[in-house]
């Protein structure tokens, strides 16, 4: 089967759904998850750091606040921009992961179309360090 973005969508948000009962009672007492996580997480992992640092944090950084979002401390991700936090964990529609799922011709999408991508390499990462091995590939 070829995969193409939508599947890949459509593929996170369904084995979302593969979470068991515990996370997803977590997930929908939505504040506990974030306090809990906060405390098992309270460092970016190194994996996921350096793909921030080179692919996000150009604009949201200590330079540049897009969306009023930063992306280079666990503190700033948990807080958020404009829309609220960037990642809530077990969520498959944390809005960091919605947006590099997005189509790439979408205002969405990121990074921006016209800069680096990240590879699937790094979108796996990304999935896994958000949603945990149920989305790990
Ligand atoms: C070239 C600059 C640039 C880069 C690089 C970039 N972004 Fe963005 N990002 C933006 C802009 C501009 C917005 C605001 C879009 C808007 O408000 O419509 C934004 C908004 C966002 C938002 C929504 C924030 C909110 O609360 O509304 C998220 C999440 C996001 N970016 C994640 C990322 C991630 C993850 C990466 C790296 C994989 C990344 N961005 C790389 C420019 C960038």
């Amino acid at each position: 089967m070829k995969i193409n973005k939508a599947t890949l969508t459509f593929g996170v948000i369904g084995l979302c759904a593969t979470l068991s009962s515990f996370q997803k009672s977590l997930v929908e007492s939505h504040d506990s998850v974030v306090v809990s996580n906060a405390i098992m997480n309270d460092e970016i992992p190194a994996d996921v750091k350096v793909i921030l640092d080179q692919k996000c944090t150009s604009c949201h950084g200590e330079a540049k606040q897009k969306g009023g979002l930063r992306l280079d401390s666990m503190e700033s991700i948990l807080k958020g921009g404009e829309s609220g936090p960037a990642v809530e964990f077990g969520n498959a529609k944390s809005i960091l992961l919605t947006s590099i799922h997005s189509p790439l011709e979408s205002d969405e999408h990121m990074p921006p179309a016209s800069k680096p991508q990240l590879t699937e390499e790094e979108i796996s990462t990304i999935n896994k360090w958000i949603c945990g091995d149920s989305l790990a590939k």
